[in-house]
């Protein structure tokens, strides 16, 4: 598990096992303080180019289905809704997320 950490956030990138080309993201948070102001997109967007740099092919998350800020982030960074299940631990809704991975998103700087 690699954590990446910036002044405003962070998130996790794994490999998922026995499949070195895909990753599983998570962990994926903007400070309390800092909400609100477009951060979640450009940190996502970082996380894109993470993946990128690490030469996976594809990434996927989980959300909780309420959360609608996290959603806007992800459909504007191009990720896609794969599917949504109830989860028996939590008793809410998890959707999961699927990107696949733009190589020139490697190259790009950062916002
Ligand atoms: C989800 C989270 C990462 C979003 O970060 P953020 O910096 O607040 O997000 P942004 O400012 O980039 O805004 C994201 C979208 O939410 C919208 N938004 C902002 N405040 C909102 C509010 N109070 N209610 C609903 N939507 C809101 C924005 O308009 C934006 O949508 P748009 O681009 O379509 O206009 C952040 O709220 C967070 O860390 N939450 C707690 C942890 C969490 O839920 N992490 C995700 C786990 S899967």
């Amino acid at each position: 598990m690699t954590r990446y950490a910036y002044p405003y956030g962070s998130f996790c990138v794994e490999q998922i096992p026995n499949q070195p080309q895909v990753a599983h993201c998570h962990s994926f948070f903007v400070r309390a303080d800092q909400r609100g102001q477009g951060l979640g997109k450009r940190l996502k967007q970082e996380q894109c180019r993470v993946l990128a740099a690490m030469g996976f092919d594809f990434a996927t998350c989980t959300t909780a289905g309420d959360n609608v800020r996290q959603h806007r982030v992800l459909v504007s960074c191009g990720w896609q809704r794969l599917t949504e299940f109830v989860n028996s631990n939590t008793g809410g809704t998890t959707v999961m997320w699927g990107w696949t991975v733009q190589r020139d998103m490697a190259m790009r700087e950062a916002a």
